[in-house]
């Protein structure tokens, strides 16, 4: 349901034309056909359904939310079956594409953005995993839960590293009414924070089965953010040659997203645990990757 709701969101805002692509044509059909009923009246965008690669033939955006079957317990269960299914699609892009900006959902995100990069050489600015910028609203919507202030009040809460059980929040960074959040959230709160936000999406799944709105409308940012060439300061996953010491893994950091892709990496200044959570979410990235 991810791709269809980012399609329903960029035809309900008449961002361009859109094309869904499944290997079971019907579904693609049936989406384009009730989402064409949401493009405004005074709007001539098209969306068409299809199975066919080529008809995505140089597109400007291409989002991959494709995925192998429903994993319950951690975002890896199913990496070998994923791993094999991104470098399918990302040979079929290949043949189609080679100017696009790719944007990776399907899960586990930093692993499968790593093997598209590996499959087809495109440049790493242009492969941008989409995960960390949902799990930074997740931050921000937790924080305000726990100290019972207002989404607002809270900025530079941001997620880095693996989308999955070690990822970053960056709480030495966060400001809440522009003060440094660590004066306002003790030590317990602390921990409660992050552990909520390492489970959320098994919240998401015991209750609704899937995540869904929140990763589309992050999505949609990003789009946007390239259709209009307008900056857009976001963590994303991207390949690492160097930031943060790190090279040769993919890995949710802070970025900018402008017309061409990522523009620039963000090194943010963590404090000792943060670091050392980070350069340990790598190594845990890096064993996925090989572990396929
Ligand atoms: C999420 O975090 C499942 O990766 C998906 O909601």
């Amino acid at each position: 349901m991810v791709g269809s709701s980012i399609a329903f969101l960029c035809a309900s805002n008449a961002l361009d034309d859109i094309v869904l692509l499944n290997r079971t044509k019907s579904k693609a059909l049936g989406e384009a056909l009730d989402i064409s009923n949401a493009i405004p009246k005074n709007s001539d965008i098209t969306i068409k359904g299809t199975d066919d690669y080529s008809e995505i033939r140089d597109s400007k955006i291409i989002v991959i939310t494709a995925s192998t079957g429903v994993y319950l317990k951690n975002r890896n269960e199913m990496i070998g079956a994923q791993v094999n299914m991104i470098k399918n699609i990302a040979s079929e892009i290949k043949k189609n594409c080679n100017s696009s900006n790719i944007l990776i959902i399907s899960n586990p995100v930093d692993v499968l953005t790593y093997y598209f990069i590996k499959e087809t050489n495109f440049p790493r600015n242009n492969v941008i995993g989409i995960a960390s910028s949902l799990d930074s609203s997740r931050f921000r919507y937790l924080i305000s839960k726990k100290i019972g202030v207002k989404q607002s009040q809270i900025s530079n809460a941001y997620v880095l590293g693996e989308h999955g059980d070690s990822m970053v929040p960056i709480f030495s960074q966060t400001k809440i009414d522009g003060k440094n959040a660590l004066k306002i959230i003790n030590h317990a709160q602390k921990m409660e924070i992050t552990k909520d936000l390492r489970d959320y999406w098994k919240s998401l799944r015991n209750f609704k089965s899937r995540s869904q709105f929140g990763i589309a409308k992050n999505t949609l940012d990003v789009i946007v953010s390239i259709l209009n060439n307008n900056p857009l300061l976001s963590p994303t996953s991207i390949l690492l040659n160097g930031e943060y010491n790190q090279e040769n893994v993919c890995m949710g950091v802070l970025t900018t997203i402008e017309s061409k892709g990522i523009s620039k990496i963000h090194t943010m200044d963590l404090d000792e645990s943060e670091k050392k959570s980070f350069d340990l979410s790598a190594q845990t990235i890096r064993e996925n990757i090989q572990s396929v």
